[in-house]
């Protein structure tokens, strides 16, 4: 018999608990960093040094955790269920816990790419300086999608959200867009899944269930409640 289709959308509240910052939070990126100044396709015009040392930085940071029980339970539904995982995630946790299905809507910090031919992509374990170019001439910079700039992948996260049997959502505030809206377009009858430690508000999913926890708590409750849907 074929296997249900989950699909799980993340954030950084899943990788919260391997030692990564989240965003929004208390101790969130953005309160220690202007976004304007490190994640902007303008702050890259204006001093892109200053923004390749805050990716070199987050690089270092990546290397030095592992992922968590959230990110290993995520990968072991594999066995009951045909797992996508859509993420905002830069991070290459759920790689790490073993998912074999994951699609990077806002870019990977081991990956960079020219400034010029932008398919020219390649891996990057350690620092991007100003002055390293690819094949093409071009500057490298980190492939990863700023805000004022295009969110490639989302079409194929859109149409993926289509198919789903089961949504889940982790550890996302659901407020940047284009990515928050995707889960809109999850099958309105659907049973839908949210775990997160302070849960966003939504109003517009029907069938759905909230378990206000951390990802590594929450997702053992989770295995329960989506199990009887395998
Ligand atoms: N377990 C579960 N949820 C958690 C935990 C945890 N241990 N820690 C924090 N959270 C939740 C917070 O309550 C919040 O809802 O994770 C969410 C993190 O939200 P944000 O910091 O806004 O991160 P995210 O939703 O991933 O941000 C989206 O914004 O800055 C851009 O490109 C960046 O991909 C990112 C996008």
């Amino acid at each position: 018999m074929q296997k249900k289709r989950l699909v799980v959308l993340t954030g950084a509240g899943i990788s919260a608990e391997s030692g990564l910052k989240t965003f929004r939070d208390s101790d969130g990126l953005w309160e220690g960093f202007d976004i304007n100044e490190v994640a902007t396709a303008t702050a890259w015009r204006k001093n892109p040094e200053l923004v390749l040392d805050f990716y070199n930085e987050r690089r270092k940071n990546v290397k030095n955790v592992q992922p968590n029980s959230a990110h290993i339970a995520l990968a072991e539904l594999e066995k009951d269920f045909n797992v996508t995982i859509i993420t905002q995630n830069i991070d290459d946790l759920h790689e790490r816990g073993g998912s074999t299905n994951v699609l990077h809507l806002h870019g990977e910090i081991f990956k960079m790419r020219s400034v010029q031919d932008e398919s020219q992509i390649y891996r990057i374990n350690d620092e991007i300086k100003l002055g390293d170019l690819a094949k093409d001439g071009g500057q490298l910079r980190p492939h990863i999608v700023w805000f004022e700039e295009p969110v490639p992948m989302i079409e194929i996260a859109a149409q993926m959200m289509k198919t789903a049997d089961i949504l889940l959502i982790v550890g996302t505030s659901l407020v940047v867009y284009p990515a928050a809206g995707l889960v809109n377009y999850a099958p309105w009858q659907i049973p839908k899944f949210i775990v997160d430690k302070k849960l966003p508000t939504i109003n517009s999913l029907y069938n759905l269930t909230g378990i206000e926890k951390s990802a590594t708590e929450g997702m053992k409750e989770i295995i329960g409640l989506i199990k009887k849907y395998s």
